[in-house]
């Protein structure tokens, strides 16, 4: 079954961190996922919730400070104190990791919640610089951020993200000329999606943590599952 770290190797290290994806690329897997916003002062950076609250030792939102604020905090000590010291890291520095490994490279845009304009061409922007084309999925919730992604860069692969399912899903997503979609991996089973596969669309599936499961969504046609766990 192809694995995408989730959020890094989420599992074993303070997620969406250095350590967390330098330890994924030493692992025999597929890809990675992580997670990018936007700061006050334009940086792109590498966190999954909006506000740093959760994995920093700080209190905000991404989008209200600047990259030199936000790296004043830790982002590692809230996981366990031997990863104190970890930093925001950029989505350059997480594209610098990755660029020497065969790694499939799938980066959400976290535009679901604030919208973080222009964030798109800035994205693409670093794509282009570490010429990545080739090995980036740009994913979201937000799938207008999607097709102004593709406007802009329309030889990078792209998924469309659901939460849930919707009616005239394969019409929907021809529509949008995503390559694939992302689902949570008990869906997997509807009839909605097994008849998208059966008709050639690509579906990978989060978050799974159990081997069985992986077996399951393996055997259910899925492309590849996003995992926190890595071995399963
Ligand atoms: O991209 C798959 C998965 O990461 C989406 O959910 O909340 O973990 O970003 P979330
Ligand atoms: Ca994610």
């Amino acid at each position: 079954m192809k694995i995408l770290a989730h959020r890094g190797y989420s599992a074993k290290y303070p997620e969406n961190t250095m350590i967390a994806f330098q330890e994924a690329a030493k692992m025999d897997i597929w890809g990675v996922e992580f997670d990018v916003h936007l700061t006050k002062d334009n940086q792109l950076v590498v966190i999954h919730d909006e506000s740093i609250d959760r994995t920093s030792t700080g209190k905000g939102y991404v989008k209200d400070m600047t990259l030199e604020e936000l790296r004043a905090f830790d982002y590692g000590s809230w996981f366990t104190p031997e990863f104190a010291g970890q930093k925001i890291p950029t989505l350059a520095e997480t594209l610098a990791v990755f660029k020497s490994t065969p790694f499939q490279i799938n980066i959400e845009i976290k535009s679901d919640i604030f919208e973080y304009p222009g964030i798109e061409p800035l994205i693409a922007n670093e794509i282009h610089a570490f010429n990545l084309e080739d090995r980036v999925i740009i994913s979201s919730f937000n799938h207008e951020s999607i097709a102004r992604f593709q406007q802009i860069m329309p030889n990078v692969k792209t998924a469309l993200l659901f939460a849930s399912l919707i009616v005239n899903l394969e019409e929907y997503v021809e529509k949008l000329g995503a390559d694939a979609i992302h689902i949570p991996y008990y869906y997997g089973m509807r009839s909605i999606v097994q008849q998208a596969i059966k008709n050639g669309m690509v579906v990978r599936t989060y978050t799974v943590n159990d081997a069985a499961i992986a077996r399951q969504m393996e055997s259910l046609g899925m492309d590849a599952v996003f995992s926190d766990v890595i071995n399963l």
